[in-house]
């Protein structure tokens, strides 16, 4: 049996890890607390790169979009992509652990709920056999049964609830995950493996700055952790949401959001449809905000979704003079099998 790495890392302090063979470097960091930025796991936004100092590593070939030409030159790998085939030395960026510092793992549960929320859309709950401490806004990984492949999706309860984790589920046509698995079969009582929690589309809680949440179609579910972990810690928090989809028939959560939205004053409720009228408000959550706000100035932004609506949803918030620095983002884009990757 091949033995494991000893990999040193080396940033504001320097530590040894062990890696496993075939294991990602990021996985076995985020393993034993060694905490580095990350987003996708999928080796597509560059977020996770390291230098390797010394040592050897395999990873599949990387696109200059990416990682840069000069980069890879320079030695810097993705650390999600990046497996060590000899001891290796790491150098990450100092101030990689400014991030999310919760402990990566295995987790297993038990599908509690699957119901029926929208058109192709369905809200998962899976009670965890134990608590799983994560920020709002961060994801976990389901292992598709039969076939070792992971499925990305995020939690859209709040951290408070550990133990009861939520996830809004849209079908895929012909997906892996969800035509094959999720929508095909997935019931209560049903066990699940997942891994987790990934990702730093956090909610920024040293923030008090009011916050604009847009959403598109699912993207709502790390709003959803978000707007929840906030009023949680301030109930008078001024939170705008924007709920963008196409249909009245691809919209969900309406009354949960009326309801809350009648408890906390500070928050407002926008469903937007941007193929129908009738409900809510017509037209993409970029322009309806930019109808709304005259100045964005001193707002913070999450926006999730697919990612032209994240895009036309920044150029919103800049054009309404927000701060660059202020926004945080994560688009959803199908994955050629038909999942959802996080970018
Ligand atoms: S490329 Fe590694 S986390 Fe995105």
């Amino acid at each position: 049996m091949t033995a494991a790495h000893s990999v040193t890392v080396v940033g504001s302090d320097t530590r040894t890890v062990d890696c496993a063979p075939g294991q990602p470097l990021l996985d076995a960091f985020l393993r034993h607390g060694v905490y580095l930025p990350n987003s996708c796991n999928q080796g597509t936004c560059g977020t996770c790169k390291v230098r390797l100092c010394s040592g050897s590593v395999s990873a599949p070939e990387v696109s200059e979009t990416v990682l840069g030409a000069d980069d890879q030159a320079n030695g810097y790998v993705l650390a999600c992509q990046s497996t060590p085939t000899s001891d290796a030395q790491i150098e990450v960026p100092v101030d990689a652990g400014s991030g999310p510092r919760h402990p990566l793992r295995d987790l297993t549960g038990t599908v509690h709920e699957v119901s029926e929320i929208a058109h192709d859309t369905l809200a998962v709950t899976v009670g965890i056999d134990e608590p799983l401490e994560f920020s709002a806004g961060q994801y976990i990984e389901f292992v598709v049964p039969g076939s070792g492949t992971l499925r990305q999706y995020s939690m859209a309860n709040p951290p408070s609830r550990p133990d009861r984790l939520e996830f809004h589920i849209r079908r895929v046509p012909d997906g892996l995950a969800t035509d094959r698995w999720i929508f095909d079969s997935l019931a209560h009582g049903h066990p699940v493996e997942m891994r987790g929690p990934w990702g730093d589309f956090v909610h920024d809680t040293e923030s008090d700055a009011p916050m604009i949440l847009l959403a598109g179609g699912t993207g709502l579910a790390p709003l959803k952790s978000i707007a929840l972990h906030a009023l949680e810690r301030d109930p008078d928090r001024e939170i705008h949401l924007y709920h963008g989809v196409r249909h009245r028939s691809d919209l969900y959560d309406v009354e949960f959001w009326q309801s809350l939205a009648d408890r906390h004053p500070g928050l407002r409720y926008t469903p937007c449809l941007s193929r129908e009228e009738g409900f809510g408000r017509h037209g993409y959550v970029g322009d309806v905000l930019v109808d709304d706000f005259d100045s964005l100035r001193g707002f913070s932004a999450y926006l999730c979704g697919p990612p032209a609506m994240v895009d036309a949803g920044v150029k919103a918030c800049k054009r309404r003079r927000m701060s660059g620095r202020n926004i945080h983002r994560e688009k959803y884009t199908p994955a050629p099998a038909g999942a959802m990757v996080l970018t």
